[in-house]
Order: C-alpha cells, then sequence, then structure tokens
C-alpha cells in the first residue's frame, strides 16, 4: 500500500468485527506513531492501551455525543500528553494521533479519533464538566501528569471504507509566485 493510497482511501470506521487486534499489531502501531515529529523533539506523548471491554464501554460514556462507538471497538488507544514536557504537547499529540490512524490503514485496520480535550460531558450541559473530568472521575487509569487529547478507536472494519468522493478544493490553496 503507498502513502497516497493510504491518503486516499483512509475513511474514519465507527464500526468493528469481534476480532481483537493482536498485541504485536498494537506494539507495531505505537512504535510507528512514536516516530512523529514533535516541538524541539520533545516527544511529549503518550499512549494508554485500553482493550477490556468493561473499561471501554465506560469510556464510551464520557460524553453524550461522538464517543458511543467506544463500546463496540475492541481496542482505544488514549492519546495523551505530558504537558510538563512541552508547551506544545497538544500539537504534538495531534501530530501523534494523525500518525497513529495512518498506520492503523496500512495493516487493514480501521480507525476513528474521539476528541476529549475542551469538549463537554453533556453537549448541552456545562455545568456535567468536561470530558477529561468525566474520564478521570469514572475511569482512572491515565497516569498523573498526562492529558488526554483523544482516543483512538482501533479494529477491523466491519464494511471496507468509501473513499471520499473527488472534490475540487482549489479554493483551499493559495499559490503566490
Ligand atoms: C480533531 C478531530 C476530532 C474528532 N472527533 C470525533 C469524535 O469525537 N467522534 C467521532 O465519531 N469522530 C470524530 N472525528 C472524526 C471526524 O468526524 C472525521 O474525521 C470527519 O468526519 C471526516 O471523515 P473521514 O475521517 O471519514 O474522512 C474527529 C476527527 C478529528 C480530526
Amino acid at each position: 500500500m503507498t502513502l497516497n493510497e493510504i491518503l486516499v482511501g483512509r475513511r474514519s470506521c465507527r464500526r468493528f468485527t469481534a476480532e481483537v487486534p493482536s498485541r504485536e499489531v498494537i506494539e507495531t502501531l505505537i512504535a510507528e506513531a512514536l516516530t512523529a515529529p514533535s516541538s524541539k523533539n520533545t516527544r511529549s506523548t503518550r499512549y494508554v492501551v485500553v482493550t477490556d471491554p468493561a473499561k471501554l464501554e465506560i469510556m464510551s460514556r464520557m460524553r453524550d455525543y461522538g464517543s458511543a462507538l467506544l463500546s463496540g471497538a475492541p481496542v482505544a488507544i488514549v492519546v495523551c500528553g505530558d504537558a510538563q514536557a512541552s508547551d506544545l504537547w497538544e500539537v504534538n499529540c495531534s501530530i501523534s494521533a494523525t500518525i497513529l490512524q495512518l498506520a492503523v490503514e496500512e495493516h487493514g485496520l480501521g480507525s476513528c479519533w474521539v476528541h476529549v480535550k475542551d469538549r463537554p460531558h453533556l453537549k448541552d450541559d456545562p455545568s456535567a464538566g468536561s470530558a477529561e473530568e468525566w474520564l478521570s472521575e469514572n475511569l482512572p487509569i491515565i497516569p498523573a501528569g498526562w492529558r488526554p487529547l483523544c482516543v483512538v478507536a482501533v479494529g477491523y472494519p466491519e464494511v471496507p471504507a468509501k473513499p471520499h468522493a473527488p472534490k475540487d478544493d482549489s479554493d483551499k490553496v493559495l499559490w503566490v509566485e
């Protein structure tokens, strides 16, 4: 699979088969994500790999929208940043999560980014606190000092991804010559 094929063919996957990717595959994915560039080479991104179905079910309830898919995912990788290691830990996490999602494709797996940082637990009730607070209270698995940016759900796609139709994106690019 070429990088172009991965980039053009990748879609978010929200429904997975029951097959659990092997630990070896997950370790390879993490090793590949760990190659991500980072500000000042601080390598501030950390990963929490969750495979326990009961914990995935709890995690799926961290938000009342957009996180339910986690209960049907065989693996969830919480992409965290060590805020002490870099003031740009969120940017570093974003790059790491993106590279993780691209690596996933090469292994025949699918993934979906589920955002955590600055997302409310309940979208219409800010008093219910943030998804991050809800997670730390209801599923205290993230080590102190690590801040979650997002969760990347990973598994074998139930149906093959249908690539986006080609678009005219010419208005998104400005050439200065
Ligand atoms: C920063 C970011 C946050 C996202 N948050 C969620 C989310 O919370 N839940 C979800 O189901 N998908 C989420 N997604 C996936 C997007 O909805 C998806 O990438 C977008 O609709 C484009 O579809 P595609 O990935 O199939 O190309 C997120 C993606 C990004 C990059």
